[in-house]
């Protein structure tokens, strides 16, 4: 199970990186433009706190397939390893996902709406797919549809690992977790709002006045 983080703040991901086990990182454009920096910026900025093991994703912004493939050669050229383009499913973006798994180029087939889609980007040879599953879910059931896929890739042996993507809230992701998805990617805040709980930061609250009030201080030893 890999868990990304789907964001272009650098900041964040170095933080939640020292008490959480991330994978890597996954952006797409529109992330890349909210952020306020230039493209080279947010890939230095997250290059640098990346460790070599973590997997960074960018998409190419091209949509005619010499163009597409162009970008995923300079894409996944910006780091010795786990670098990944990024590729939307559509006609042209399926050509270039055959040709840039041709050439041994690491490939997310992404912008999946539909498990045919993704299923059709896996027999191209792509490395993950990520079905969009918030948004999905505007057409029908998105949570349903990713265990379809999964059944799809099991039934015919295809190695493509599912990177759930567009999440809402935490109940989202845990339904794709215990629906079996290899991967899945996160905006920080929701991650985040993953570890709180109410409960807990009362139970600690307890603790903490407890120990106080029994030996006047709030650590372990004097
Ligand atoms: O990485 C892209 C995917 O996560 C899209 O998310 O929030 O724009 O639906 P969103």
């Amino acid at each position: 199970m890999e868990l990304f983080l789907d964001t272009a703040d650098a900041q964040a991901v170095a933080e939640m990186s020292q008490y959480l086990t991330i994978a890597g990182v996954t952006t797409n454009p529109t992330i890349i433009t909210k952020s306020g920096k230039a493209p080279e910026e947010v890939f230095q900025r997250m290059n640098a706190v990346l460790t070599p093991d973590q997997k960074f994703f960018m998409q190419v912004v091209a949509t005619d397939y010499e163009g597409i493939l162009a970008e995923a050669r300079q894409i996944c050229s910006l780091r010795p390893k786990n670098m990944f383009v990024k590729i939307p499913v559509t006609h042209e973006g399926l050509r270039a996902i055959k040709a840039a798994k041709a050439e041994g180029l690491g490939v997310l087939a992404t912008a999946i709406y539909s498990p045919d889609q993704a299923f059709l980007a896996a027999m191209n040879g792509a490395d993950y797919l990520a079905p969009y599953v918030n948004r999905m879910c505007n057409y029908g059931d998105g949570v349903q549809a990713v265990r379809e896929l999964q059944e799809m890739l099991e039934v015919h042996g295809l190695a493509s690992k599912i990177c759930a993507a567009s999440f809402k809230n935490g109940n989202q992701v845990h339904e794709l977790v215990l629906a079996g998805a290899e991967a899945v990617t996160v905006a920080p805040a929701v991650v985040s709002a993953m570890v709180d709980h109410p409960g807990t930061k009362i139970a600690v609250d307890e603790f903490t006045q407890a120990w106080n009030a029994a030996y006047g201080r709030t650590t372990f030893k004097a």
